[in-house]
């Protein structure tokens, strides 16, 4: 009876202190490219991030041990640098992108022994900079069995993971990991939802390069939130996502700072889906970070007017024949209010040094910390009404169970002296004598009860006093 209210207590203590509150923080990640020259990680305002996560490791050919190359100084920099302007920022190891090379990729994830390898230099690694976290990108199996191998190497990597967290007595690497924007890559293989869903904190689901100007003869947009005329765009991917059985609230959404340059064939033919005859830019394939796009602007002076179009919720202007669409402050703002209405985890800047002066980083955070007046105002009551239970919950439990425990206590007490203990003899109760007369007792007790079909005491009832033999005499 006790120990029952003292498990009810408990458990109404546990619900309201691990409930997670529902206001929760969206993630607000960015990627940072290293290479051999880090001057600027000491430039990353790392307050407007909750996570930071370095790229790229590569993967050796022969060893399949994680592989720093030039950058490893940077790497080995990076996490104490961006602590200094925020010391809660979190940060993650990244493998992969321009450092991915399929074919070492594919060697190793077939192969249990490479795995291993792979896994264990990989957490290596991350302790040895003080990553708390791991994350691949760029990499996407396009073939039946090799992602069913890289399902086999989440799984694998998982319980590394959780092992030596066990072991070194420290918390969980995070581990992630970039995922096309839908579930089915081009190639036509699928994603091996199910071990995305067990054994990854979340995905950064790539949502760019949906038209890019070496492929497409007409102008078309780089991160369409929504296209009325297809597939090639963010909300048709994350539904897939969410349709094929991972939660929303494992999805961080790519928020591309950067753009794409093409030439028209016509300048006067400038909308979306206008004739084009490829990038401006060969090398490049017309590629253009959001500095380089917004030098571009200044540059041409108040006679470039930057539209923004609320259809595919993208930005893009015209110069003479060149055609650029990126994302400005309003795309930023609109996807990150997209990912919130739609329950997203968060969302991940690619990348950070891609940024003006942090203006895409700023417009992002305050979206994430906007003052949705209703949604504010819900929480704000819900976080009253959990303190209030939080605190008047347990302790009237605790005085009902205290009550209750003196109560039983007192009734105990006065059964044992005045009354003899149940089957018991009162002699033996009081004196500690025993004999076969006890025996006797015990039986005449037990008789009593079969006939009378009562309890043996009544617990502090109207007969409070009474046991069942005093209650027959
Ligand atoms: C690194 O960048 C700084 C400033 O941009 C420059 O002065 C320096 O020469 C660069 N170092 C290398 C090795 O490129
Ligand atoms: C970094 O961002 C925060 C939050 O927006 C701002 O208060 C701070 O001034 C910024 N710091 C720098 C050095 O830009
Ligand atoms: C791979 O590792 C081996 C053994 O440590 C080393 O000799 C080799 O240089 C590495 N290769 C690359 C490309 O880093
Ligand atoms: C990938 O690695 C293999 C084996 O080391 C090498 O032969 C190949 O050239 C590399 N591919 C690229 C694109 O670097
Ligand atoms: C963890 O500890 C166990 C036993 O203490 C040991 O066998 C195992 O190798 C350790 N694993 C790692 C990843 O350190
Ligand atoms: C194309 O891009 C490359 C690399 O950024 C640059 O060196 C070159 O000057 C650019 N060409 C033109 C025509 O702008
Ligand atoms: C966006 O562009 C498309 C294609 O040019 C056009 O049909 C649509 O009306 C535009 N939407 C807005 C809100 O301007
Ligand atoms: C949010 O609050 C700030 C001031 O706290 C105000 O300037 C802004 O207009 C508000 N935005 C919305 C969408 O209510
Ligand atoms: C405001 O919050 C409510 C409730 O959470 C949500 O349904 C609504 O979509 C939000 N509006 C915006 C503009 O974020």
């Amino acid at each position: 009876m006790e120990s029952n209210i003292l498990i009810f207590v408990f458990h109404i203590f546990l619900f309201f202190q691990l409930r997670p509150s529902s206001a929760q923080d969206l993630v607000r990640a960015g990627y940072y490219q290293c290479s051999e020259n880090h001057t600027d990680v000491s430039d990353i305002n790392s307050s407007l991030f909750t996570h930071l996560i370095s790229g790229f490791a590569a993967i050796n050919s022969t060893t399949y041990q994680l592989s720093l190359l030039s950058s490893e100084k940077c790497f080995s920099i990076f996490t104490d640098t961006v602590k200094q302007k925020n010391p809660s920022v979190i940060t993650l190891l990244s493998i992969g992108n321009e450092n991915a090379n399929y074919s070492i990729f594919v060697s190793m994830v077939s192969n249990s022994f490479y795995r291993k390898s792979f896994i264990d230099s990989s957490i290596q690694v991350a302790r040895l900079y003080g990553f708390q976290g791991l994350d691949l990108f760029g990499l996407y199996p396009n073939t039946v069995s090799h992602m069913s191998s890289m399902g086999i190497l989440f799984e694998e990597w998982r319980d590394a993971i959780q092992l030596e967290a066990k072991n070194s007595s420290r918390s969980e690497l995070i581990f992630t990991t970039g995922v096309y924007y839908s579930t089915s890559i081009p190639s036509g293989s699928t994603y091996p939802v199910d071990s995305i869903r067990q054994y990854l904190d979340w995905v950064h689901v790539v949502a760019s390069e949906y038209s890019i100007p070496g492929k497409y003869q007409y102008t078309g947009v780089n991160a369409a939130l929504y296209d009325p005329a297809g597939v090639k765009n963010t909300n048709y991917g994350i539904r897939e996502w969410i349709n094929a059985g991972l939660s929303a609230n494992k999805l961080v959404l790519l928020l591309p700072f950067y753009g794409y340059e093409w030439t028209l064939v016509n300048s006067k033919d400038n909308s979306i889906g206008a004739p084009a005859a490829g990038p401006a830019n060969k090398t490049t394939n017309g590629h253009l970070t959001y500095k380089m796009i917004k030098d571009e602007i200044e540059r041409h002076g108040p006679n470039v007017q930057v539209i923004y179009n609320e259809t595919y919720v993208v930005n893009y202007f015209t110069i003479g024949t060149s055609w650029i669409n990126f994302d400005d402050v309003e795309a930023i703002r609109a996807k990150v209010s997209y990912a919130k209405e739609k329950g997203l985890l968060g969302y991940v800047a690619w990348q950070v040094s891609y940024d003006d002066n942090c203006v895409l980083s700023e417009a992002a955070a305050s979206e994430a910390h906007i003052n949705n007046s209703s949604a504010q105002e819900d929480n704000r009551k819900s976080q009253n009404k959990r303190i209030f239970l939080v605190i008047l919950l347990p302790t009237t439990a605790a005085v009902i169970l205290l009550l209750g425990i003196i109560l039983i206590f007192y009734c105990w007490r006065r059964k044992l002296i005045l009354n003899g203990n149940g089957y018991v003899s009162p002699e033996y109760v009081r004196k500690g004598t025993y004999s076969t007369k006890s025996d006797v007792y015990s039986f005449g007790v037990l008789l009593l009860q079969i006939i009378s079909g009562k309890r043996i005491s009544l617990l502090c009832g109207l007969n409070e006093s009474l046991s069942l033999p005093d209650y027959v005499s």
